[in-house]
């Protein structure tokens, strides 16, 4: 038995982080066992790059070098592993963040990001990826009521319309992978959609 990998995508303050300990727990009580993880972390070593990549000043080569070493360490340790005994796997962001923020918000090289990710990936790609796409000006006024803002959340509005653009890309290239939820509606109706997504794409 193979596992599913399910990965939660979005701008920052699109809400995406709220849906995935609920979408946990209706699996778990569906009799499935499902693993709780994040990018850039997830092991230890993987969790001291995400502080460096979030706070320490550096270049978009630089950030995008330390996301895949991130990356290669979460898969190696964590997500092949899991995904080998049948589990889910829910992951707060992937490789797709990277397309959308190194890629468009910093304008890197999408060659270069597309051979990072052939060299670290061989090959994996999630099962199921849920999209929260939320109009930037909307995400970046909810943003202002939360905490402090790391490197990318005190990015401006023009930014995150390059990042939201990089994740409509990502989807153009691989729609059957994706699920695009309005992030706009209440919670409960994007609760709702994230249900229904799931039965679609899992029981099938
Ligand atoms: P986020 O997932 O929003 O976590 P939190 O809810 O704790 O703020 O923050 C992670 C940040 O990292 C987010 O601003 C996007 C950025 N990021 C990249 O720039 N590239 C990547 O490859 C990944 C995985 C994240």
């Amino acid at each position: 038995m193979t596992g599913r990998f399910i990965t939660f995508e979005g701008i920052d303050g699109a809400g995406k982080s709220t849906h995935i300990e609920p979408t946990a727990t209706a699996l778990r009580t569906a009799g499935r066992t499902v693993v709780c993880t994040r990018e850039p972390g997830g092991t230890e070593l993987a969790e001291r790059l995400r502080d460096m990549v979030l706070h320490a000043a550096m270049d978009g080569v630089s950030e995008t070098l330390l996301v895949f070493a991130a990356r290669r360490d979460h898969i190696g340790r964590v997500i092949s592993p899991a995904l080998a005994r049948g589990e889910i796997v829910l992951c707060d962001r992937f490789t797709d963040a990277t397309f959308a923020y190194q890629g468009y918000g910093r304008g890197q090289d999408l060659a270069l990001l597309g051979r990072l990710e052939a060299e670290v990936q061989q090959g994996l790609q999630p099962d199921l990826t849920l999209w929260f796409d939320l109009d930037p000006q909307v995400a970046a006024e909810r943003r202002a009521q939360a905490r402090a803002a790391d490197r990318f959340e005190a990015e401006d509005v023009a930014f995150f319309e390059r990042v939201r653009h990089g994740y409509l890309a990502r989807m153009s290239g691989a729609p059957e992978r994706f699920v695009r939820i309005d992030a706009s509606q209440g919670r409960d109706e994007v609760a709702r959609r994230v249900a229904e997504a799931l039965r679609e794409r899992l029981d099938g």
